[in-house]
């Protein structure tokens, strides 16, 4: 088989049947979902709760992710978003490949960022935003691009606060300081990153896969999944589950960084998307990062204690290198053996 060129999604307009360049062995073991008898699902953690710090602690200790309710991202900016990423997927495929995505600019569209280190493709279409969505949105839409660059923003903007606020919540728990919590939020102090996702409707589920399992590169990722469930968590000893449409929630899941700061007692979670064959699938990623030349290394346990860090310090930049070339091997390549 020819493979395709690495950041061109397949036309799906036109698509009958699971070409031989997308098609996964069917993997039932990995299918298997845990949550079937209701006795161990996901949290879903209500931002107003009076424990909301041990609840989040907990939850990404366990789980590396959880349901977030009165999260404070407005429902009218959660429309825009699914309206504008709606225009932008349903577009022809020429006119998003416009705003193709190249290694000399990472904004735009493209396949997901893992797609080189498998040999089948994903049953996916994306459009990442690095900074500002302007450039590329006006490649798309020359005389109409504002009314996206404005949705992106908002999701943008809210989501910040949000994960600001997690990030003190989450930092409490572990024990970090106040005074070390300022070095990693502010407008000075993270990388922000938008993914916006398309999953088209696919004729055989069971042979495609949406995205490839990994973890995320992020302190937090905050995602919302619209029109189809089709995110999965694995909880290590359990498997995976496949987490809800609930409405009014967002999904937050804790990423490799946190994992670092908190010495491995936060998980990064290891998230995998199936596709569906009834309905089109669409989900709206953010993600906090640290700046590239922010340290990273582990903040707790406290000096006082006597464990050991589990991890060496590095730039964040030395960090998603290592990523970029290793995958899901980086954490254990950072990590300090004994
Ligand atoms: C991702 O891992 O960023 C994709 C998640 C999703 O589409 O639910
Ligand atoms: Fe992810």
């Amino acid at each position: 088989t020819k493979t395709l060129p690495i950041q061109l999604p397949l036309d799906f307009s036109s698509i009958q049947s699971v070409p031989e360049s997308h098609a996964w062995p069917e993997s039932n073991e990995d299918q298997v979902e845990n949550n079937g008898d209701g006795s161990l699902v996901l949290p879903i953690i209500d931002l107003n709760d009076p424990k909301a710090m041990e609840l989040i602690g907990y939850a990404c200790e366990n789980w590396g992710a959880f349901q977030l309710k009165n999260h404070g991202i407005s429902k009218s900016v959660i429309e825009e978003l699914e309206v504008e990423t709606k225009r932008l997927f349903d577009l022809p495929k020429e006119q998003k490949l416009k705003a193709l995505r190249s290694r000399d600019n990472p904004t735009g569209y493209g396949t997901f960022w893992i797609t080189p280190f498998f040999q089948q493709r994903m049953w996916q279409e994306g459009f990442t935003i690095i900074a500002s969505a302007v450039q590329d949105a006006k490649k798309i839409w020359p005389n109409d691009y504002q009314r996206f660059c404005d949705a992106m923003k908002k999701f943008e903007d809210e989501s910040r606060v949000l994960i600001e606020k997690l990030i003190h919540l989450s930092f409490k728990f572990l024990g970090i300081s106040e005074e070390e919590e300022k070095n990693w939020v502010g407008p000075n102090n993270h990388a922000g990153a938008i993914q916006l996702n398309s999953y088209p409707i696919c004729p055989k589920p069971e042979n495609a896969m949406g995205i490839a399992p990994h973890t995320d590169t992020s302190i937090f990722t905050l995602l919302h999944q619209s029109q189809s469930s089709g995110l999965h968590i694995f909880k290590d000893g359990s498997g995976w589950f496949t987490v809800p449409l609930v409405p009014d929630t967002i999904v937050i899941n804790t990423g490799d960084v946190l994992h670092m700061l908190s010495n491995a007692r936060f998980k990064s979670a290891l998230h995998k998307v199936s596709v569906n064959n009834v309905k089109h699938r669409y989900s709206m990623v953010y993600f906090y990062r640290p700046t590239m030349d922010q340290v990273v290394s582990p903040l707790v346990p406290s000096n006082n204690s006597d464990e050991e860090p589990r991890f060496r310090a590095l730039t964040f930049k030395e960090f998603v290198g290592i990523k970029d070339k290793y995958l899901d091997k980086a954490l254990s390549i950072v990590s300090v053996k004994e």
